[in-house]
């Protein structure tokens, strides 16, 4: 594994890094308080070609490798996880997705919309009683011949209101159990499909979570993803991939945490010296910093494998399951170093320590990424 980033690398890095400080840093704080989501920011990331960073080019995609978005998911992270939760989703579920498995006509009519950021995507596998235990999936798709009849509804959906395309996990054969799951490729403005209530959350809360309702929405055949019956395996392997954004995204949330405590430590004065030369703060910052750097080297390990076509699936999992939990003990670190500074919203850590939570539930728990690492080890 070769960690010297390429030109290209560099440049994508640095890129991300300046749009996150320039377009996401401002007005950050506010979108957290009042729940809004940076829809002028996501189109200005499209435009610059942040939402279909791997798509193939000819589907106007960045064509670029897993490690250049890694790259630019931790810059975004570190300042904005609300714009990194709707860029990893749209990039690495979505849009990978209907790449890796859908057909040319989908492509044309979703992925070239996707990869500009023209449309969003969302991935809609969770329900009201299926998160974790994802084969239980209620909602149903009939089939109808030339089209199936979507009933049932979805829960905390990432990109929920502003997507435009939904690729969404129902159950047309009960009686196959996993085998009979399709994945349906759901447009808004469908007929019997309405966004349903938007969670008051505690973290990336600029980031537009809702429920979804389907009654009786006809979906055509032409919209499904695959075989009959491929829908869960669609789900699991997309989400094998997917696993690597938000580590990466988790990975940001602590660098971004620690940097800001870093130069916090160096300006704050306590005891006739700035609280950097006290050995209580450099012990944190050196355990922060290490762990910083553990979780970035699984992080790139894991996009390295994918982009050499290896079997990445456990090391996917290892990198989310290593920087969820980093970045809850880096964050809380950097508050911690900030005194009560870093209690008020002004210093950003508090932010970022409600953001890390979640990169331990969302595409799988911890618990669930321990359940793939260990299926992994024991196959
Ligand atoms: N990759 C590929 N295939 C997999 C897989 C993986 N990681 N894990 C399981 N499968 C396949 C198995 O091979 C098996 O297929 P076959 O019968 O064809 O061999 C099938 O799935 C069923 O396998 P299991 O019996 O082992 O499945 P299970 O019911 O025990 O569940 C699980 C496995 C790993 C727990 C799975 O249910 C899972 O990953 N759950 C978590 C789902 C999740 O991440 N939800 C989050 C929602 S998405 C989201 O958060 C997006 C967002 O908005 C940010």
């Amino acid at each position: 594994m070769d960690f010297q980033l390429t030109e290209e690398q560099l440049t994508v890095q640095q890129a991300a890094r300046d749009f996150a400080q320039n377009e996401l840093l401002p007005g950050v704080i506010e979108r957290d308080t009042h729940q809004q989501f940076p829809a002028a920011q996501i189109k200005k990331m499209g435009e610059l070609g942040f939402m279909g960073m791997m798509t193939d080019p000819k589907y106007n995609g960045g064509g670029m490798d897993t490690l250049s978005y890694v790259l630019a998911m931790e810059e975004i992270s570190k300042v904005d996880a609300s714009a990194s939760v709707c860029m990893s989703v749209n990039n690495s579920l979505v849009a990978w997705g209907i790449e890796k498995y859908g057909n040319e006509d989908q492509k044309q009519r979703f992925l070239t919309k996707l990869a500009t950021g023209e449309k969003i995507g969302a991935f809609c596998l969770s329900e009201p009683e299926a998160g974790s235990d994802a084969t239980s999936q209620q909602t149903t798709a009939e089939d109808k011949g030339d089209y199936y009849l979507l009933n049932g509804t979805k829960n905390w959906i990432t990109n929920g209101n502003s997507a435009g395309i939904y690729i969404v996990i129902a159950q047309t054969d009960a009686s196959k159990k996993h085998k009979g799951i399709n994945a349906l490729i759901v447009e808004k403005g469908m007929p019997g499909f309405v966004v349903g209530k938007k969670e008051d959350k505690m973290g990336i809360r600029g980031s537009d979570t809702h429920s979804l309702m389907f009654t009786d929405v006809k979906v055509p055949k032409a919209n499904r993803i695959g075989e009959d019956g491929f829908g869960f395996s669609f789900a699991m392997t997309t989400l094998n991939g997917g696993r690597i954004g938000i580590a990466a995204q988790a990975l940001g949330i602590a660098s971004g945490a620690f940097e800001l405590a870093l130069k916090y430590s160096k300006e704050r004065k306590a005891f006739g010296k700035p609280i950097s030369q006290h050995q209580a703060i450099q012990f944190k910052l050196a355990e922060m910093a290490t762990q910083i750097e553990a979780a970035r080297f699984l992080v790139w390990q894991a996009a390295w494998l994918k982009d050499q076509k290896k079997d990445f699936v456990k090391a996917a999992a290892m990198a989310k399951l290593y920087a969820s939990q980093i970045a809850q003990e880096v964050t809380t670190e950097a508050v911690q170093i900030h005194g009560g500074y870093g209690y008020v919203k002004e210093f950003h850590v508090e932010r970022l320590m409600r953001d890390a939570k979640i990169t331990q539930i969302y595409e799988g728990t911890t618990e669930i990424q321990k359940m793939v690492i260990s299926r992994e080890l024991l196959r």
